[in-house]
């Protein structure tokens, strides 16, 4: 996720790109840049770390009087978050922006270096500007060199594009990667949502994948693959608050619509063909590894104990998983063949971090896997994954778990392939359930609606029990975080095979049994189990793909082949159920009593 703005017009263009950038910065903060062309001039700066950076170093800049600008905030995908690989990316006398993730553009950088084209970045958006005056050294022509470079790109871009070629032409291009163009009289402004343009454009248009074109004299010419459209703009939204929102009620609800978009960032460029790749891995980090140990905290704890099925069944390499905090005090023996993994969506939780540092003390190998590059456990690690879930704002985890367990399932494919655990046919059918994954967890109309009415039957009662099996254990534990953390009710996760042992004594009409009932894992086992419970009259809302006669409340799934699939497809199911029950007692859905986003302290 990165941030996008650009305008066209008389105004102060820094303050526009800067403000703009501001309300922004929740897509990625590594680094900032802008740049301008005024009077047929090329001017650029850019900085490292938050937006404050950027100001600091263009206060003295001033950029009144016609022209055109862009400005970008970085969330790191490919190379670090250094200077040289902020944008705008700069060519000999074109700068681009760019928001997503070129896959074809080693294929691409490596025919522009054959043309003696020199790259200073390490990044995919480099390619952009590189290609776009390439063609230009051929043709002359700015909007035939812009439309052929896209042409000539795969994967999810917004991008925008600027030229001393054409000094008062900005040149757009989305697919995949949101972006909208704002109007105001003559003035034209880009941006990659509506708040950064909110008070200053009146109209708007939302791009559509596939269109590009450009804009110059107060004017918009748009193109798709069947040439020149015409469009029409709808007025802009005035409420700055609710446009962060995306017009979702709450930052909780938005993150779990977005899970599907998160989610294809996490895989793109890692899931190929026929393998995982980690560009942040190698064989190395692995040599002598014949153990791991997962430690992390909350939410983060949950995905991590999913993992670990995972790397057992499927990597066949024996995996432990620690509460941070436990872990810390216990006097745990460790053991220098074991790679010491440690998740975290902040990067900056105090026990976990405490936990990675005695690791290391340790001589052990480390590996985090975290929402926040930069962030104290990315920098205290041998090497990170980033998960890319984009900022995650609700206080209640939801893609920033969805993306951590497919890191975790990524990174068990990795290590089967590496250690030769796996077979290629088991590694296609995971690869393919893999690409599934952003389709499971799309949240339909008719899902939402669902959970909204039944919620109202679950505001009461004395506790919820959260049960499953297998994988569907800590997605059960998970559920339950999710309902109490929001909802303010007493809600536990269960194995569902060791209710007999104790908990089904709470058994009535009010204990409230939430089952996650899967078709491809141990279906008839969980069946016994939650049969057992309604036969002492426990209330039972059954999760499965498969009609369950004995349930109270019933919500059909759909996947019913690959466990995964249908772990993320109930996943959100119980997202959405934890939302509306708290939507109904009132509470604070994203900001809720006594917690925090971050804890920093142990
Ligand atoms: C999740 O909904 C929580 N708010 C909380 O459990 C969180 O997962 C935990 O505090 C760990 O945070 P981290 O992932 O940032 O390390």
């Amino acid at each position: 996720m990165c941030g996008i703005v650009g305008y066209i017009g008389n105004e102060e263009k820094k303050e526009i790109l800067l403000d703009g950038l501001q309300e922004l910065e929740y897509r990625g903060y590594d680094s900032a840049g802008i740049a301008i062309i005024e009077n047929e001039k090329l001017n650029y700066f850019k900085a490292i770390g938050k937006l404050q950076n950027l100001r600091d170093k263009t206060k003295d800049y001033q950029s009144s009087g016609f022209g055109v600008s862009i400005g970008h905030t970085r969330w790191a995908t490919h190379g670090k978050p250094t200077e040289l690989n902020a944008h705008p990316h700069l060519g000999k006398f074109s700068f681009v922006v760019h928001n997503g993730i070129i896959e074809n553009y080693q294929e691409l950088k490596t025919q522009l270096q054959e043309e003696g084209v020199h790259f200073l970045s390490q990044t995919d958006t480099e390619t952009i500007v590189h290609l776009f005056e390439y063609y230009y050294s051929q043709n002359s022509d700015s909007f035939n060199s812009f439309s052929k470079t896209i042409d000539r790109l795969h994967g999810a871009y917004a991008t925008l594009l600027i030229s001393e070629s054409s000094p008062d032409t900005i040149f757009f291009a989305k697919n995949g990667s949101p972006m909208l163009i704002g109007f105001d009289g003559d003035d034209i402004y880009f941006a990659s949502s509506d708040t950064p343009i909110i008070g200053r454009a009146t109209e708007v248009y939302y791009l559509e994948d596939g269109e590009y074109g450009y804009a110059k004299n107060g004017e918009v010419k748009l193109f798709d693959k069947n040439g020149e459209k015409s469009f029409s703009t709808k007025p802009l939204a005035t409420d700055k608050a609710m446009a962060q929102k995306d017009g979702y009620r709450f930052f909780m609800e938005k993150e779990i619509y977005e899970q599907s978009l998160v989610m294809s960032d996490t895989m793109i460029g890692r899931v190929l063909e026929d393998r995982i790749d980690f560009e942040e891995l190698d064989s190395e980090l692995f040599e002598g590894v014949t153990n791991i140990k997962i430690c992390a905290c909350g939410t983060s704890y949950h995905s991590a104990l999913t993992g670990s099925y995972l790397l057992e069944r499927v990597a066949k390499i024996p995996c432990q998983v620690e509460i941070a905090s436990e872990f810390r005090y216990k006097e745990p023996l460790l053991r220098d063949d074991t790679l010491f993994i440690t998740i975290s969506q902040s990067g900056e939780t105090a026990d976990t971090l405490e936990a990675l540092k005695m690791a290391k003390r340790e001589g052990l190998k480390s590996l985090s896997i975290c929402n926040v590059d930069n962030s104290s456990i990315v920098r205290e690690s041998d090497r990170a994954i980033l998960t890319r879930a984009g900022i995650e704002k609700g206080v209640a985890s939801t893609k920033a778990f969805a993306t951590q367990t497919m890191v975790l399932w990524m990174l068990t494919l990795y290590i089967a392939k590496l250690q030769k655990t796996i077979s290629q046919d088991r590694l296609d059918i995971e690869l393919d359930a893999m690409r599934h994954t952003p389709k499971a967890l799309l949240v339909t109309d008719k899902l939402h609606s669902k959970l909204t009415r039944l919620s109202k039957r679950y505001l009461h009662g004395h506790g919820f029990f959260f049960i499953g099996r297998d994988l569907f254990f800590p997605l059960a534990l998970e559920g339950a975080l999710k309902l109490k953390e929001i909802s303010y009710l007493h809600a536990e996760g269960y194995p569902s095979g060791e209710m007999k042992h104790g908990p089904i004594a709470l058994a009535d009409s009010e204990l409230f049994t939430i089952a996650l009932m899967p078709k491809s894992l141990h279906y008839e086992k969980i069946k016994s189990n939650v049969e057992e419970l309604s036969a002492r009259d426990a209330t039972i809302l059954a999760i499965s793909p498969e009609p369950f006669e004995l349930a109270d409340d019933f919500v059909q799934t759909i996947y019913d082949t690959h466990p995964m699939l249908e772990f993320f497809e109930m996943m959100v199911v119980t997202q959405l159920l934890a939302l509306e029950v708290s939507v109904r007692l009132g509470n604070d859905v994203d900001m809720p009593r006594n917690l925090a986003k971050s804890v920093t302290v142990e």
